[in-house]
């Protein structure tokens, strides 16, 4: 059989999308087939490259064109795409082109904390805002709406009283690097043995 295929959209650091690829870097059913940014700059392509991955980075304008971007990932043999840290909206073309094959990752629990808006430290802030008792992440299905998919997976960690925006991201980071690329391992592994 042959191997699925994923592709990466990331827009920043990428710690989440150089974690996959080290997760999946020899796996025999799962194969990473690119990395791609909407930021020439952004550090994770020059990261993925080290690490002998192909990258790409497209124009806000070019991966918000459905039909372009839904060729692209076409022609590469795409089967899953796995939002990393990717900030801007899928096109309804390439949602409809991968039905139920796009995830993405939240630093919250949601529905708490998503939305426009909602991506990063943002949502960290308004965690601590709100004096919440605990937070966590959300690996959930990607549908035309941010945020608002059907939920794969979510994990919790409690916050204390003294909890920073810097500490709660560690937190969740935590969670992150240690649950992302389990569950979608997962999940592209049930989704093929259907
Ligand atoms: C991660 O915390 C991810 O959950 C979040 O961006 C960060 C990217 O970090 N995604 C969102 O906020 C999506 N709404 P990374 O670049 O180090 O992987």
């Amino acid at each position: 059989m042959l191997k699925a295929n994923i592709a990466i959209f990331a827009s920043g650091q990428g710690s989440n999308a150089l974690n996959l690829i080290h997760h999946f870097e020899s796996h025999p059913e799962i194969h990473v087939q690119f990395v791609l940014s909407n930021k020439s700059d952004a550090k994770v392509l020059e990261e993925a490259k080290k690490l002998g991955v192909q990258t790409f980075s497209f124009s806000n304008a070019e991966v918000e064109n459905g039909e372009f971007i839904t060729q692209f990932c076409i022609d590469q043999h795409i089967d899953f795409i796995v939002l990393a840290g990717y900030l801007r909206k899928i096109p309804v073309g390439l949602i409809a082109q991968f039905p139920n094959h796009i995830f993405n990752i939240h630093p919250a629990l949601l529905p708490k904390f998503g939305g426009a808006g909602m991506y990063g430290k943002h949502v960290h802030e308004a965690v601590l805002a709100n004096q919440e008792k605990e937070t966590g992440i959300t690996i959930h299905l990607v549908n035309e709406d941010f945020d608002s998919g059907e939920k794969i997976a979510q994990f919790h960690c409690d916050l204390g009283e003294n909890e920073t925006i810097e500490t709660i991201q560690q937190k969740v980071q935590a969670l992150e690097h240690a649950y992302f690329p389990l569950v979608i391992e997962e999940t592209i592994l049930k989704a093929r043995n259907v």
